[in-house]
């Protein structure tokens, strides 16, 4: 196999992974069983506690997001238990899927993709559902770039019925802030490929107090997502099963520079390039595909004009501009772009990708007001 060049990532997971998190990875290979792993998952736990802004230990599983996502619903949803699942986009059907697959009855509140449902929907929902067992709530819809406003507030209404409140933050956390004690979140998952700017490959998951005292009382009927054993292994520094250990390496780094930057500075960080790259996407005549009152700071969607080769333009940003963008899922993949703003995202790269989309977009015979671009790139430079 050749040695892939280095690109600029600009998908909404993977991203740019920055070298001192990959160079991290290269270490001799060590016991899972040792001191060593041990004295690294006790750094790993500590920092992902500042990422979750909780007091409790969340587990890293060596699994992707879907992995996580798995594990909260099979550690909470037993057959004929009510959830509800708000689904607005491909993540947030398949959360609906995966609760039905665990045999829970799974009730959709749905809108058309591109917005979020309304906070009063999901609420009549949770209000109307007797015997409610939890409410599982994608925070950021990655297939269509919308975030959900209202995580915080919904968490009061959850909590009135008893229920639990899951919230999959794979493509969000660290580029948005969820102090799950604060809030009240019960469980939250996040993935390292997205915005904590690691490798793919581990899946972090917090849980609650009542979280725990559930999963402990109640084993699920799965062997590696046993949460509860999870937990037992923390507690005395290892993991159940033999974990990804460069991956965990590159974890530790990758929260170090979160630690390093401040979560804060970083919400804001992304925000910041967020605002850059949507004024520039408006500057060259293009449309988003999110409802702008709900558009994500870490998934950048919009629409190509007419006319437009979908897979072409981002063969020649690929080829000539070593630049990968994201395409579109669904119905509207043909006329879809999604930029991952995630992680490492910085005015370099915001730059790099919409000065190489304005001249591709030229060269495809659309007409870009290149006066206009600038001026939005020198405004936020
Ligand atoms: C919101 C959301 N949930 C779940 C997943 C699945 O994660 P993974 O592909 O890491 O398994 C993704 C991946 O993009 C996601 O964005």
């Amino acid at each position: 196999m050749d040695y892939p060049k280095r690109k600029l990532i600009m998908l909404p997971g993977p991203t740019n992974v920055p070298d001192r998190v990959m160079d991290a990875m290269i270490r001799p290979m060590i016991s899972h069983r040792g001191e060593t792993f041990t004295s690294l998952l006790k750094s790993v736990t500590e920092k992902s506690r500042h990422l979750f802004q909780t007091t409790l230990d969340p587990v890293v599983l060596t699994a992707s997001g879907t992995g996580g996502v798995e594990a909260a619903v099979w550690n909470l949803v037993r057959p004929g238990d009510k959830v509800v699942v708000p689904v607005f986009g491909e993540f947030s059907t398949r959360l609906a899927e995966t609760v039905e697959l665990a045999g829970g009855e799974a009730i959709r509140v749905t809108s058309e993709f591109g917005t979020v449902p309304s906070r009063e929907a999901v609420e009549d929902a949770v209000n109307k559902a007797g015997n409610l067992k939890a409410v599982f709530i994608v925070h950021n819809e990655t297939s269509t770039g919308c975030a959900v406003p209202y995580i915080e507030q919904l968490a009061g209404t959850v909590r009135e019925k008893g229920a639990f409140y899951v919230v999959d933050a794979i493509s969000s956390l660290g580029g948005y802030a969820i102090p799950v004690d604060k809030w009240g979140v019960d469980v939250c998952i996040t993935g390292s490929q997205k915005c904590l700017a690691a490798p793919p490959g581990l899946s972090l998951l917090s849980m609650s107090k009542r979280t725990e005292e559930y999963v402990r009382k109640n084993p699920p009927k799965v062997r590696y997502f046993d949460l509860a054993r999870q937990l037992d292994f923390l507690a005395h520094g290892e993991t159940p099963f033999t974990p990804a250990i460069p991956l965990y390496w590159a974890l530790d780094e990758a929260l170090t520079m979160l630690v390093e930057e401040g979560l804060e500075n970083r919400v804001e960080r992304h925000a910041k390039h967020a605002k850059t790259f949507y004024s520039i996407l408006e500057a060259m005549g293009l449309k988003g595909f999110a409802d702008p009152k709900v558009r994500s700071n870490t998934v950048i969607s919009g629409l190509y004009p007419e006319g437009i080769d979908e897979k072409q333009f981002r063969k020649r940003m690929n080829e000539e501009y070593d630049i990968i963008l994201g395409a579109g899922f669904g119905a509207l993949k043909a006329r879809m772009f999604r930029i991952g703003n995630m992680g490492e995202v910085s005015t370099a790269h915001v730059h790099r990708t919409t000065a190489a989309m304005a001249l591709t977009f030229k060269k495809f015979g659309y007409a870009v007001d290149l006066g206009r671009v600038s001026a939005v790139l020198e405004q936020a430079a």
